[in-house]
């Protein structure tokens, strides 16, 4: 199948910042108290509903993936960018992560009991959320959890020339907060808990955290 123009330029973009991004970014054990809170509900919830895989999509250089399976989740990761993977694997030979996108996994209908997208779905265009979110569902086994992090914020289209001190050629897609909630609802999720944190470099933007389980659970 064709690679879309929008993911061709993640994957260019995050291979060429991916040393830098691991340099640079923050990692899950120096996130604010509230995200590590909401990593370890989203934990705490899986583990309760019989455990299960847990894909880590958009996992970067898989930090968030391992910080996981310290929670106590069997989790592997899947990335778009070749680089972020092959950084996830040296880190981490003991994880599984895999190359692909997350809008076409390769993985049968239900397999999953959790999935988190921490800071990743920012990158998919906003028409093309609804059939994201499906896709989340369909490798969601009845009664698993959903948990996206990220950006929101009053919608528009992004394109930062340089990023991580690279030139890049991503676009990041905010929506509303409100819209991301009504979005994963449409898509057969119960909605279980949304957080919103300003963020204080940027007042036109939030972090948002969306808790959700698919139906069907016990
Ligand atoms: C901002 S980084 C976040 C990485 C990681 N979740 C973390 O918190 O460290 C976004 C990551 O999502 C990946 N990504 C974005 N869209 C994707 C898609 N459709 N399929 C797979 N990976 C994607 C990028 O390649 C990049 O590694």
């Amino acid at each position: 199948m064709t690679e879309p123009a929008h993911l061709a330029a993640v994957r260019e973009s995050y291979d060429t910042v991916a040393t830098d991004y691991l340099r640079l970014v923050v990692p899950p054990e120096g996130m604010d108290p509230v995200s590590r809170a909401m990593l370890a509900a989203f934990a705490e919830l899986v583990r309760e509903s019989g455990g299960g895989e847990v894909a880590d999509l958009g996992c970067g250089p898989g930090r968030v993936t391992a910080y996981l399976s310290t929670l106590g989740l069997s989790a592997f990761g899947v990335d778009v960018s070749g680089e972020m993977v092959a950084l996830a694997r040296r880190a981490y030979p003991q994880l599984r992560f895999l190359r692909g996108s997350m809008a076409a996994l390769d993985l049968p209908d239900g397999a999953l009991g959790g999935i988190l997208a921490w800071y990743s779905v920012h990158h998919t265009p906003a028409d093309r959320l609804p059939q994201l979110f499906a896709e989340f569902a369909r490798v969601l086994a009845p009664g698993g959890h959903l948990l996206l992090g990220g950006h929101a914020g009053e919608a528009q289209l992004l394109r930062p020339a340089r990023a991580y001190g690279h030139p890049v050629s991503y676009a990041s897609h905010l929506v509303p907060a409100g819209r991301l909630v009504e979005l994963v609802e449409e898509a057969g999720f119960t909605v279980m808990a949304r957080l919103e944190q300003p963020n204080p470099q940027r007042g036109d933007r939030s972090y948002v955290c969306v808790l959700a389980s698919a139906a069907g659970g016990g």
